[in-house]
């Protein structure tokens, strides 16, 4: 078997012009276009990327944006300040705080003074207990492009087995939660998680949010599995994912490439998000 591979640039590309559409209308109702914030710490080349591809989409489809730097020897309450303050701005839509943070700043401390209806990356804790309670919210980017690329498929995930290998806020978390909303079974591996391979190929769907390159190989899938690798994964030879793409190729029946599989889907979810709102 040779796995289809789910292209997320195709997607992304018909969604970049939805909201090309979505833009003018917002521009029309409000007498201004939307205004993305970010906000920055320090230099992690994972997050200023992410903010790059944010800014570029922004800028093709007409969304306004800032971003605000800040060097990484901050102090957590000046940027917890300034996230506060950019949340209260009625001209401001959404704020994304780039992650991850440096040492010395938490993540909680600064998502949590976000505004909720303006924390479009769902990071604060009440999208996020909105999420888990199954109440309108922002859904993190990689769990709206897991579901987005689902769609693709066209299977019904009702009663099917997803396995969820990752336990992060951003990644496997609101992953299971949005799987479990939509009727299948979870269950989500972490890295104390003995016999993972024996968890790993009883899964329909998998979903692989680790960091590691190449830690799922094709003897830890089901033969004709769906498999969604969020991974991104810097290496001498390029970005690798987390599932070993050449061996599950042979094995899987769906199988996002990296890159080129969530990660385009996953920035443009934060403009979506502000454009349109949170996910029912
Ligand atoms: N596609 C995208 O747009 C996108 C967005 C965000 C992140 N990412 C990428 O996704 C990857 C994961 O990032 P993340 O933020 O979700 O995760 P993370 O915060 O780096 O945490 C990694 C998770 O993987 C688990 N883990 C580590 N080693 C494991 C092992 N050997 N077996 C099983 N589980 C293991 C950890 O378990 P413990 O909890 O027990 O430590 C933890 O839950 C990275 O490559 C990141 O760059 C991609």
């Amino acid at each position: 078997m040779v796995a289809n591979l789910l292209d997320g640039r195709a997607l992304a590309a018909n969604l970049r012009s939805e909201l090309r559409i979505h833009a003018r209308t917002f521009t029309a109702a409000h007498g201004r276009a939307a205004h993305l914030a970010l906000l920055a710490v320090g230099d992690d080349q994972n997050a200023l990327l992410f903010g790059q591809q944010v800014i570029k989409v922004c800028r093709a489809i007409g969304v306004a944006y800032s971003l605000t730097r800040y060097a990484a020897d901050v102090s957590e309450a000046a940027i917890r300040a300034q996230a506060a303050h950019a949340s209260a701005d009625p001209a401001t839509d959404g704020v994304v705080v780039l992650l991850p943070l440096p040492d010395g700043v938490r993540q909680r401390a600064v998502t949590e003074v976000l505004a909720p209806a303006k924390d479009v990356d769902g990071l604060g804790p009440r999208n996020a207990g909105n999420l888990m309670l199954g109440f309108p919210s922002f859904v993190p980017g990689t769990a709206e492009a897991v579901m987005t690329l689902l769609g693709q498929t066209g299977l019904t995930l009702r009663g099917k087995h997803a396995v969820i290998v990752g336990r992060s806020n951003v990644g496997g978390k609101p992953v299971a939660l949005q799987l479990l909303r939509h009727d299948a079974t979870i269950t989500i591996c972490h890295s104390r998680t003995p016999n993972l391979a024996e968890i790993t190929r009883a899964a329909d769907i998998l979903v692989v949010s680790v960091g590691r390159p190449r830690a799922i190989t094709a003897a830890m899938v089901r033969p004709g599995a769906v498999v969604l690798d969020a991974g991104i994964n810097p290496t001498p030879h390029g970005i690798v994912g987390d599932v070993d793409f050449a061996s599950v190729r042979e094995a899987a029946g769906w199988l996002t490439p990296v890159p080129g599989g969530l990660g385009p889907l996953t920035h443009l979810m934060v403009i979506r998000h502000t454009l349109l709102g949170p996910t029912p």
